[in-house]
């Protein structure tokens, strides 16, 4: 981690965790928490709890969960240090610099100084559109149908019919013309000397992920060639790493990221509501850009063009989308061209109706293939079927291949021993590997495992609402007594701070950088059991801290060395304390 931990526990405790998340999600108070409807799930009755006391969010519905860091990472898909200085800067609290060796050092003044530069250049094209020099760009854009909101939310902007606006405007804010080179917004030669690559073309700012602008792309008011000019990498513009409208995208809380060609499209989509739009920038997709896609989903839908160009871009797409873990569907967009056509002609409806019936990237591929092979010839037809068993042999699962067995046979002819057999056939063959889902038999052992985790989670988020009862439990329990390390590692925590008397769960969930850990620590601190009476509280805490005990010890046993006397004896004294667990009374 880069921030000293006692900074990261500063900004938080600066944060307090009701106002930050009223800022996002209406938010009621009822009895010690506040509830409102959870941002992470589809819900009409509020199961989304934020409570004060834990500093802590967690809905009941779904199980999402954290402090006010994972709520950020979570709402903003920000990673963990853009949590820490976006609510640093909220409450005040200075950051101390990170040391840089001298190598990065000019590396990142570089880069700033390119990214200053972006942004001035940003905005002398954003100025020009909305001046009687900029009409003709504005004119082009209001006739693609553009919003005044629209072009201002995607920075449009325009480049004048001059071919040194930027490089005269630039030069009078005293940048370098060093500088002027590294920033790819200028071209050089000899005859001329310097002068700006972009003019006469409506402008798109390339923003990254912050929304900090990287780079252009300029479009042509007509059908001139090329029909898009785009900034050279630079030290901060890498094509394979950045994707149009994902600083939008990221946030559009939608479960599905839409992929498509275009500067346009992504635009025209996200003006009809689909603000889940992002689009590469006219390079093919890279397997960098699927690993920046699984960051904010697990499924993309392609919506790529519906020309052979679109259908070629989206067979390379589908295996590194998956290789990344990002589950591909491919929208068809006939008898359209592109998204953006699409919407002008049949509006936002038709579109979301075409992206519920967007075809699974399987039965795509196999469509495609089909149309190599002339299926009115019997040898090429079985050629057809070996090709697709062979594909089908790919998948690891055993259900996995069945299902896709099952869908071809649905709509080619084959039956399903016959392709079934072709599949077994490829997979005798050797090259793939065959993995089984697990057992049921296992089910059983689960659902104790589970029992045990829950009463494992009960303890814990007792203790964190009832301090009181630590002294009681601290005679029982032990963090080595949980079963998993992620509970261990949280009970160990939670203990240390009962010792010294400050309980601070939310602290506990800094400790975990990622997420979905975060998440799963927030669960062992929202474990619910409805207790009432204190009669019921007493027997159900004894009750809990004896399951918790029993299960330790046995796991214990099991793995004991007979020579271990030292371990024997524990074991004997922790099996006494079990014993004399039922005469224990506590109250809170
Ligand atoms: P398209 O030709 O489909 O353009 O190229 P478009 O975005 O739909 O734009 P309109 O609707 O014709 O105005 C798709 C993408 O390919 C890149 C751009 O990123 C463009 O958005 N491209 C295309 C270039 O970089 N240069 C070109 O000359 C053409
Ligand atoms: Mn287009």
């Amino acid at each position: 981690m880069y921030y000293p931990d006692e900074v990261i526990e500063e900004v938080r405790s600066r944060n307090d965790i009701v106002d930050v998340i009223s800022g996002y999600v209406k938010l009621q108070r009822k009895g010690s928490s506040y509830f409102g409807l959870c941002p992470f799930h589809n819900e009409k009755s509020p199961s989304f709890s934020v409570s004060p006391g834990k500093q802590m969010y967690y809905c009941f519905g779904c199980g999402a969960g954290g402090n006010v860091f994972t709520f950020l990472m979570e709402y903003e898909n920000y990673s963990f240090q853009e949590a820490v200085k976006t609510l640093a800067d909220r409450a005040g609290v200075a950051l101390p610099e990170i040391e840089y060796s001298q190598e990065a050092k000019r590396a990142r003044d570089e880069k700033n100084a390119v990214l200053e530069v972006n942004r001035e250049a940003a905005k002398y094209y954003y100025y020009l559109l909305r001046t009687p020099e900029g009409a003709p760009g504005l004119e082009y854009l209001k006739k693609r149908g553009l919003t005044a909101e629209t072009m201002q939310r995607f920075g449009l902007g325009y480049a004048g019919r001059y071919s040194d606006g930027l490089y005269r405007y630039l030069k009078k804010k005293g940048v370098s013309d060093e500088l002027l080179k590294k920033s790819g917004l200028m071209q050089v030669n000899e005859k001329q000397g310097m002068y700006d690559k972009f003019w006469n073309r409506v402008m798109f700012p390339i923003m990254d992920l912050n929304g900090k602008v990287v780079g252009f792309g300029g479009r042509v008011m007509g059908d001139a060639k090329p029909k898009y000019l785009n900034s050279p990498e630079t030290a901060v513009f890498d094509k394979s790493r950045n994707l149009y409208g994902l600083n939008f995208a990221r946030s559009s809380r939608k479960k599905q990221l839409l992929l498509c060609e275009g500067y346009m499209d992504v635009i025209s989509l996200h003006q009809a509501g689909f603000t889940n739009a992002v689009a590469s920038l006219g390079t093919a997709l890279t397997s960098q850009h699927a690993s920046l896609l699984k960051r904010f989903t697990d499924e993309a839908v392609l919506t790529y063009d519906s020309d052979e160009a679109g259908i070629r871009a989206a067979l390379r797409a589908i295996p590194l989308l998956k290789e990344a873990g990002v589950t591909a569907k491919v929208l068809h967009m006939e008898p359209y061209k592109d998204p953006d056509e699409f919407i002008k002609a049949q509006g936002a409806e038709a579109f979301q109706e075409r992206i519920d019936q967007a075809e699974n990237s399987f039965l795509f591929e196999i469509s495609v293939l089909e149309k190599s092979f002339d299926m009115s010839d019997p040898e090429e037809k079985t050629k057809f079927f070996q090709a697709v068993a062979r594909k089908i042999s790919g998948f690891e699962l055993e259900v996995e291949r069945e299902n896709y067995i099952e869908a071809i046979t649905g709509k080619y002819q084959i039956s399903f021993q016959g392709l079934r057999k072709m599949v077994m056939n490829w997979l005798m063959q050797g090259a793939p590997p065959v993995r089984e889902a697990p057992k049921s038999g296992k089910r059983k052992e689960k659902e104790k495992e589970d029992g045990i985790l829950k009463s494992q989670r009960l303890i814990l988020t007792w203790l964190a609402e009832h301090p009181g009862l630590y002294p009681s439990v601290r005679q029982y329990i032990h963090p080595e007594d949980f079963s998993q390390e992620l509970y261990q590692k949280a009970a160990k925590l939670l203990f240390d701070q009962l010792e010294k008397g400050e309980v601070n769960p939310a602290q506990i969930l800094s400790v975990f950088e990622d997420p979905e850990e975060q998440g799963q620590a927030a669960a062992l601190f929202h474990a619910d059991l409805a207790v009432e009476t204190p009669k019921e509280w007493d027997k159900a805490l004894r009750e809990t801290l004896a399951k918790i005990m029993d299960y330790s010890i046995k796991k214990k046993t099991a793995q004991m060395d007979p020579a271990d006397l030292q371990g024997l004896q524990q074991l004997v004294d922790a099996k006494r304390r079990l014993q004399q667990l039922g005469r224990l009374h506590i109250s809170l």
